[in-house]
């Protein structure tokens, strides 16, 4: 596992001052350019989760939807997309989280779940945590359970981890969020 954390670590590329000055960019868009390092991020996951009877993946736009997916088709689950306001068609639930400057919202297709399904949340990379835990709110309001959530980079200086309370949190590389 180790040999795997170090290459997944390695391809992901890190920029400075984007997008704004003072903030550290973790792109994963070069972990996906190497398939070693992409599958073993997929593959950690499924190892996780195969045996957890988790019946929905739900993944948040827009990274989210990179690594939901593959993990939903290994595992044998559902793959729910939790996208930006006014993307869905159908009907739906939102949920408000707050940004630096402002709100945001994520939405998801009323009937895409059934209470009582059992969930895993998936994005790529957790800074305040309040994305999250707007993913978080909108699974429990319609009875499902929120298994745990798992991202593969976590910024933890932002602390978070301590916002999404006792909902357990999966990640695979610590980053510093500064320079
Ligand atoms: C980024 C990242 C997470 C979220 C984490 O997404 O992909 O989804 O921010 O931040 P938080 O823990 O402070 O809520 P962003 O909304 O920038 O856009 P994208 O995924 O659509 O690129
Ligand atoms: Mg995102």
């Amino acid at each position: 596992t180790d040999h795997r954390i170090a290459r997944i670590s390695s391809a992901i590329r890190v920029i400075p001052n984007f997008p704004k000055p003072g903030i550290l960019f973790q792109d994963i868009t070069t972990l996906l350019l190497d398939p070693k390092a992409f599958k073993d991020t997929i593959d950690l996951f499924v190892e996780r989760y195969k045996d957890k009877e988790i019946s929905v993946v739900a993944g948040i736009e827009a990274r989210g939807f990179i690594f939901g997916p593959p993990i939903a088709l290994a595992i044998g689950a559902k793959f729910v997309p939790m996208r930006k306001p006014k993307k869905l068609p159908g009907e739906v639930i939102s949920e408000e989280y707050s940004l630096e400057y402002g709100t945001d919202k994520i939405e998801m297709h009323v009937g895409a779940v059934e209470p009582g399904e059992r969930a895993l949340i998936i994005d790529d990379l957790i800074a305040t945590g309040g994305t999250l835990c707007a993913a978080i709110r909108l699974l429990e309001r319609v009875g499902v359970k929120v298994v745990e959530c798992a991202c593969v980079i976590e910024l933890p200086e932002l602390e978070g981890r301590k916002r999404l309370g006792d909902k357990p949190l999966f990640v695979l590389v610590e980053a510093a969020d500064q320079i």
